[in-house]
C-alpha cells in the first residue's frame, strides 16, 4: 500500500516541476490576474473618489447609535512616512515595525510573568522594550526636532519624558472594587474623575451630587453598584499649606483618591488614562463599565445606569464582540492638531504629522471594563501623545474599535434655545463647564423635577440641529461664525 502512494506522488512531483507544466500554470495566473484587475477597474463595484471637501457633521465609522455597523477605514490616521520628521510618527514607525504581525511574529506573544506583582499572581505584564528603543535608535532629539529650543516649555517636557510611563502610586484606595477578582464580583459602574490636588471644591461637590458611591438607582431601571475614584498626579505647589497632606487626609476621610508620582500638568494628562487601564486592570479588572472624565462636568449618573443597563441587554452581554469593544461619547472627527503656537494645544509640525482618528472628547466618555483591559495592553504600543482624547482615540483606532456618538453628551453645552426649555436637562447625560456651585444647584433641581419630567427622553441626533465645522480645535457655525473656542477644555487641569 505505502509503495502504492509512493508512486502516485512521484508522478505528480514530476508532473508539477516540468517546466512546461510551470509556464503553464504561470499563463493560467496571469490570465486570471489580468481579467480580475480590469473587471474591478471597470465594475459596479468600484469605491467612488473621496470627496475633497469634509463633511459637515462628522458621524464616526464603525459602529452607529442606531446599531448598524459602518465600514471599517482601510487607511492608518498618521502619516506613516517619516519624511518631514515629525517626531512621534518616527517614534511610532519604530514601534510598528517592531510589532509587524508578518515580520516578527513571535512578538505578539512577548510577554513574562511580571514577579513583583504579590497581590495577583495571575497577572500578566507585557514587557515592551521599544518604548525607549526607538529613541535610542532616532538619537539626539534636538536634532530630530530643529525648532526644539523655540517650542514652548510644556512641549520641550513632554518630549523629554514621553518614553516614560511606569510611575508609581502614591496614593490609592484600598479594596475599592471589592476583595479580590472573583467572578461577578465586580462594580458596575466605575466613575473615574480626572482632577488636579487644589480643586477639593469640585471633588466635594461631585462626592455630594452625581458621585455618589454605593448601590445607585436608575431613573427608571434598578440601578446598579457604583464606585468612585479621583485621578491626580503630584503636585509640585508653591503653596504654603502642604497640598499632599491634606490629600492624605482626604483619601483616608473619602478612600477614593489615586495620585502617581508625575507632574500633574495639561500634557501629563495622557498618563491619567494610561496608568488607569493599567491600575484597573490589576485591582478592578471585574468592573463592568467606567466613565472617565473631567471634574467640572455634570453627569446624570441614574440615567447613565439606565442606559447602560439597555446596552447589555439589547446589544451585548459580556464577553461578547459589541461589549468588547464599547465607548460611547462626543465623538469627534475629521479633527487635525491645533498649529497655533499661543494656544495650549498647540502641537508643531515637527512633533505630529497627520489628522486625529476619532475620538470621544468634551469631558466624558463610557467604556467597558473589558475594553479597559484591551487598551491597557494595546497603549504599550502606541506612543504617548500630549492630548490625552486623541491619544485614547489612537489606541482605540489600533484595536480597530470605533467609539459610538451619542447626541446627549453635550461637549459644547445646549444649543441657547434648547437650555431654556422646562426638562432640558433631562435630555442628557452629561454636560461639560459646570462649576461646583452649579453642579450642586443643577442636582437638585434634577431630583426635585424628576418625577414632572419622568417621560422625558434622552436627545437623539435630530434634536441637534447645529452644524459644526470643526477646525483646528475652533468650532464654527455653517456660516463661518466662531461659535466657541478652546470647545474641548480638559477641565483646565493645567498648571500652564
Ligand atoms: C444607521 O445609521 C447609518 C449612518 O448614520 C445609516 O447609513 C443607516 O441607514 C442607518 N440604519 C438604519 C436602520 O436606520
Ligand atoms: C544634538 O544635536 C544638536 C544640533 O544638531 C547638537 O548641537 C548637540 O551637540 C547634539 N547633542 C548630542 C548629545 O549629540
Ligand atoms: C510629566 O511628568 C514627568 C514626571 O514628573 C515630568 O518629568 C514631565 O516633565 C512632565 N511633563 C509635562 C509636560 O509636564
Ligand atoms: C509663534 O509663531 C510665530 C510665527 O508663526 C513666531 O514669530 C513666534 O515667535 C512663535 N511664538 C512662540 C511662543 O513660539
Ligand atoms: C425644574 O423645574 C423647574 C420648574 O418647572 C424649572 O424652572 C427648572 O429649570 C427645572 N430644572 C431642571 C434642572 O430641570
Ligand atoms: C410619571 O409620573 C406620573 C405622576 O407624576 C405617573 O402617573 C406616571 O406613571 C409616571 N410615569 C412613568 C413612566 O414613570
Amino acid at each position: 500500500m505505502a509503495c502504492y502512494h509512493w508512486r502516485w506522488r512521484r508522478v505528480l512531483l514530476c508532473l508539477c516541476c516540468t517546466p512546461g507544466v510551470l509556464v503553464g500554470s504561470l499563463c493560467v495566473y496571469v490570465t486570471l490576474a489580468v481579467c480580475y484587475g480590469t473587471t474591478t477597474t471597470t465594475g459596479p463595484g468600484v469605491a467612488a473618489p473621496i470627496p475633497q471637501t469634509p463633511p459637515e457633521r462628522f458621524i464616526a465609522l464603525g459602529l452607529t447609535s442606531n446599531g448598524t455597523v459602518a465600514p471599517h477605514p482601510t487607511s492608518s490616521f498618521w502619516d506613516p512616512k517619516p519624511h518631514g520628521g515629525a517626531l512621534w510618527n518616527l517614534l511610532q514607525l519604530h514601534i510598528d515595525r517592531h510589532y509587524n504581525p508578518i515580520l516578527m511574529p513571535s512578538r505578539e506573544y512577548n510577554y513574562h510573568l511580571d514577579t513583583n506583582n504579590n497581590n495577583n499572581k495571575n497577572y500578566l505584564r507585557f514587557s515592551f522594550p521599544t518604548l525607549s528603543a526607538g529613541f535610542s535608535e532616532i538619537g539626539n532629539l534636538t536634532s530630530q526636532m530643529a525648532d526644539f529650543p523655540e517650542l514652548p516649555l510644556q512641549m520641550q517636557m513632554f518630549v523629554r519624558s514621553m518614553h516614560f510611563r511606569d510611575y508609581p502610586v502614591l496614593i490609592e484606595p484600598a479594596k475599592l472594587c471589592g476583595r479580590g477578582p472573583r467572578k461577578g464580583q465586580g462594580p458596575f459602574l466605575v466613575l473615574a474623575i480626572k482632577t488636579k490636588a487644589l480643586n477639593f471644591e469640585n471633588r466635594q461637590a461631585i462626592r455630594q451630587t452625581w458621585g455618589r458611591a454605593g448601590w445607585v438607582a436608575g431613573a427608571t431601571g434598578n440601578g446598579g453598584v457604583v464606585r468612585r475614584v479621583f485621578l491626580l498626579g503630584k503636585n509640585h505647589a508653591e503653596s504654603r499649606v502642604d497640598v499632599n497632606e491634606l490629600l492624605q487626609l482626604e483619601s483616608r476621610r473619602y478612600r477614593d483618591i489615586l495620585q502617581w508620582d508625575f507632574h500633574d500638568s495639561f500634557f501629563n494628562l495622557t498618563l491619567k488614562d494610561v496608568l488607569l487601564w493599567d491600575w484597573l486592570s490589576t485591582r478592578c479588572s471585574m468592573a463592568r463599565f467606567v466613565f472617565k472624565g473631567d471634574d467640572d462636568v455634570l453627569l446624570r449618573t441614574p440615567a447613565l445606569l439606565d442606559y447602560l443597563r439597555e446596552q447589555t441587554i439589547l446589544s451585548g452581554a459580556p464577553g461578547s464582540e459589541f461589549m468588547k469593544g464599547f465607548m460611547v461619547g462626543d465623538v469627534i472627527g475629521a479633527a487635525s492638531p491645533n498649529r497655533v503656537n499661543t494656544t495650549k494645544y498647540f502641537i508643531p509640525a515637527s512633533f505630529y504629522n497627520g489628522l486625529y482618528p476619532p475620538y470621544g472628547g468634551g469631558g466624558g466618555v463610557v467604556y467597558s471594563g473589558e475594553l479597559a483591559l484591551r487598551l491597557n495592553r494595546i497603549s504599550r504600543r502606541v506612543h504617548l501623545y500630549p492630548i490625552d482624547d486623541v491619544y485614547v482615540g489612537m489606541c482605540l483606532h489600533r484595536l480597530g474599535v470605533h467609539p459610538i456618538h451619542h447626541p446627549a453628551f453635550l461637549t459644547f453645552d445646549f444649543p441657547k434655545k434648547d437650555r431654556e426649555e422646562r426638562c432640558a436637562y433631562h435630555t442628557i447625560l452629561l454636560v461639560h463647564k459646570r462649576s461646583p456651585a452649579q453642579v450642586m444647584k443643577l442636582w437638585s433641581e434634577i431630583m426635585r423635577n424628576q418625577t414632572e419630567c419622568n417621560s422625558t427622553i434622552l436627545r437623539t441626533e435630530k434634536e441637534n440641529k447645529n452644524t459644526f465645522l470643526i477646525d483646528s480645535f475652533s468650532v464654527k457655525d455653517n456660516k463661518g461664525q466662531e461659535l466657541l473656542t478652546d470647545p474641548w477644555g480638559s477641565s483646565e487641569n493645567s498648571a500652564l
